[in-house]
């Protein structure tokens, strides 16, 4: 296991098929969500790029930073990651944490713009390894907020117009985790959204709406406790009487769309794909843009070029 990855930017640049004229590989599942009045001025681009899992086997590491060199073609504002950073600092030795820590932090150096970090379930250091203590200055969720230097896992902050919440959708548990936002965020969401005036874009790592269960095992099988936020409920309710226009997801791997009561929920399929092992479920490696104009926005998934290696 290696704490640098073994290859150059020129190596990746070339297998990212990234030109000086942007970027030269595939758009798939585009929509455009369109509002009836749009207002003038806001017109920018960001990228929601989701479940890297870095690790590296598999080659992870690079398909990482040939999914950055490809984002950097993108010519965004700012990225939001969706969770799931590493693979794993739930369950694995607290040595080879370290390193896939700093694998993210040393690779996400590259981006030639403002990433803002979602925590996923993978990035709680020792959740679910009894020989973490929960003494270690890393512990949980603070290998994430030491990482990024940040004094909470959840925030704000407004661009061109647009209000972006992320949220924390992970609650420790005894042994694990489950899906849903403690009291106290709740209490903050419910006061920054009441204290906002901007269309909002919200992001948090396991859906809120999903049929992942149902494509898998069939029509009657539900998502369960750890693939939907438990409390998706009541998060849906006050997004609907906020100003919440869109929610990014992340978890599932795959790409889904709905819109509900006039919000839309996309999920933006994975940059690992399958952990690595190829597309998931038939959705290929990927990140999505999201491009504001107005009241308007479009999503786009694009992959980056990354082809499985046998491990
Ligand atoms: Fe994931």
């Amino acid at each position: 296991m290696q704490d640098k990855p073994s290859f150059t930017r020129r190596e990746v640049l070339k297998m990212g098929a990234v030109t000086g004229a942007g970027v030269a590989l595939g758009t798939l599942w585009p929509f455009r969500v369109a509002s009836a009045a749009t207002r003038k001025g806001s017109r920018f681009r960001f990228i929601h790029y989701t479940d890297i899992h870095v690790q590296p086997e598999l080659a992870g590491a690079r398909g990482y930073a040939q999914a950055i060199a490809h984002m950097n073609g993108q010519k965004a504002d700012f990225a939001i990651s969706g969770g799931d950073l590493v693979f794993d600092s739930l369950k694995t030795k607290r040595d080879r944490c370290e390193r896939l820590w700093k694998l993210y932090t040393s690779l996400g150096n590259d981006f030639d713009m403002p990433v803002y970090q979602t925590l996923g379930n993978h990035d709680n250091l020792g959740l679910s390894n009894p020989d973490i203590s929960s003494s270690d200055p890393d512990y949980g969720k603070k290998a994430f907020l030491n990482r990024f230097q940040q004094n909470h896992t959840y925030r704000s902050f407004d661009h061109k117009g647009w209000h972006f919440v992320i949220l924390d959708s992970i609650l420790p548990q005894p042994g694990g985790w489950k899906p849903v936002l403690d009291e106290e965020q709740m209490a903050w969401l419910k006061s920054d959204l009441a204290g906002n005036k901007l269309p909002v874009i919200v992001t948090l790592h396991v859906p809120i709406l999903t049929f992942i269960t149902q494509i898998t095992h069939g029509p009657m099988t539900a998502p369960g406790e750890h693939l939907a936020m438990n409390d998706g409920k009541a998060l849906r309710e006050l997004f609907e009487a906020s100003n919440v226009k869109l929610v990014l997801q992340g978890h599932v791997h795959i790409r889904e769309h709905f819109e509900y009561n006039g919000i839309n929920y996309i999920t933006s399929g994975a940059v690992c794909g399958s952990w690595w092992n190829g597309p998931r479920l038939g959705h290929p490696e990927g990140y999505a843009t999201v491009d504001i104009d107005g009241d308007s926005f479009d999503w786009k998934y694009h992959t980056y070029g990354w082809k499985a290696v046998k491990s």
